[in-house]
This record gives structure tokens, sequence and C-alpha cells, in this order.
């Protein structure tokens, strides 16, 4: 075990990214430590996509530091990162749709030149609901089996963290409930630290060791899920009253 064996796995200190000219981020500070679960919540726009596509070298950034397993991980691509332990589910398009869901899985192994077929069976015995499907096309499932799917494909390298951007959106009440039981599963079980985005704030900060709030490109509050959950503003502004 390494000195960073517990406390800090992700750092992200002061970065400011955007696109083009524009400045999307002005001054990013957060982290996440080993273990954990942390929700980024914010409005529409606020940048929170853009944080962890900055994080995950899909959006350079252009000052600051983001640091991963006690490692500057700023300038490195998205496949580099990856090889480190960082997988990403990207809010949208994240299977293929025409590919059978033991095809989705394989796709996520393809860095892997070892024998994925261990982590294949613990990834069906961790989303059952998708181990009965293996040979549907992706596309055809429901959104909440769909969703499982992008976990597993990236659960398939074995990840030290999971950035997961909105895993609830559009999803009937009950998957949504059923996909934030999973992300808890994913970190207890798994053992797999999460930074996750979401709109679906109070469900996300009830799930949440800690949670940061963006407004505008800048760090607004944070605290633990329960304190956030406790401040009068972030209700009145984020968890509906
Ligand atoms: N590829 C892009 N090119 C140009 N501008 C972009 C691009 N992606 C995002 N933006 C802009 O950057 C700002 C932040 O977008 P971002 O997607 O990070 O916000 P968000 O907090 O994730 O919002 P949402 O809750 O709607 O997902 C927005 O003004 C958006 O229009
Ligand atoms: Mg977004």
């Amino acid at each position: 075990m390494t000195e960073n064996g517990s406390g800090r796995l992700l750092e992200v200190a002061d970065v400011v990214s955007g696109y083009g000219e524009m400045e999307i981020l002005h001054g990013v500070t957060l982290h996440v430590d080993r273990g954990e679960i942390v929700s980024l919540i914010g409005p529409n726009g606020a940048g929170k996509s853009t944080v962890i596509k900055t994080i995950f070298g899909l959006v350079p950034a252009w000052s600051g530091q983001v640091v991963f397993d006690g490692e500057p991980i700023t300038a490195l691509p998205p496949e580099q990162i990856v090889r480190r332990g960082i997988s990403y589910v990207p809010q949208v398009e994240n299977i293929f749709p025409s590919l059978t869901v033991e095809e989705n899985l394989e796709m996520g192994a393809y860095l892997r030149e070892d024998d994925f077929r261990p982590q294949m069976e613990r990834i069906y015995q961790m989303f059952p609901e998708i181990a009965d499907r293996r040979r549907t096309p992706a596309g055809k499932l429901s959104g909440g089996m769909r969703q499982m799917v992008a976990f597993g494909r990236a659960m398939m390298l074995e990840p030290q963290m999971l950035l997961l951007d909105e895993p609830s959106a559009g999803l009937a009440p009950l998957v949504v409930e059923l996909i934030f039981e999973t992300v808890v599963n994913i970190n207890r079980q798994a053992g797999v630290t999460i930074l996750m985005v979401e709109q679906n704030a109070r469900k996300a900060l009830e799930i949440s060791h800690r949670g940061y709030v963006l407004v505008d490109g800048r760090n607004r509050v944070e605290g633990t899920g329960r304190e956030l959950l406790a401040n009068e503003e972030i209700g009145r502004l984020f968890l509906g009253g």
C-alpha cells in the first residue's frame, strides 16, 4: 500500500477551463477521499458536466491541477486517465445500443490484456437484471437497465473511482430508487469511490458522504450530505423547499 493508501484519492485545485474562448469554470476546487460518495449539484449550466469532463481529460484545464492517487493527471488524455483507475459514465450516449449487453461489457474491457471473464461474472452478480439479458441488444432495454449496462461497462476495468454524470436523469421514480441503490452497492460492495453529478439533489445527498454546490462555474457551498440537506438556502434553491 502506498502512502496514499487511505485519505485523498482525487484533488481538483483551482481548475479553470471552458470551450473555445469561453471560460466556464472559474477556479473550481474539490476533493474526494477514498471510499466516499461525493455529489456535485447545482443549477443547469453551472458547469457540473464540465468539471467531470475536465477531470477526465476531455476538456483541457487552462490552469489549476487535478491530482489522482497522489499524481498529477491534469494534462493527460482520457485513455491514460482510464489506465490509472478512473472510469467515466457520461450523461448521454453511454452505451452502444446495437451491441448486446455482453458486447457492451467487452467494449469496457478493451484496455485489458488479462482474462476479464471473472470481472464480467462479478458484474453480472452485482447487476442480475442485465445478467438475464446478456444476448439482448442494449438499445432494446429499458432506461434503467441501459444505465446498469453503462455502470457495468465502466466497471470492467475494475476502477478505483467512477465519475457519474446524472445517472438518474430521465428515469421513472421507482427506477431512480434502483439507480441510487446501485450506486451505493458499487461503493460499498465493490469499494469504488464515486464522484456523481445529479439533478436529483435530495436523493443524491441522502446517499452521499459529502457534496459540493456549484453555481456559475464557481464553488458555492460544501458540506456533508446531511449538512447540505439541512441548509436552508440549498433547500430553497435546489431541493424544492
Ligand atoms: N461543447 C461545448 N461547447 C460550448 N459550450 C459548452 C459545451 N458544453 C457545455 N457548454 C456550455 O458550458 C456551460 C456549462 O455546461 P455544463 O454542461 O458543464 O453544465 P451542467 O451544470 O452540467 O448543466 P446541466 O445541468 O444542464 O447538465 C453551459 O453554458 C453550456 O452551454
Ligand atoms: Mg450536465
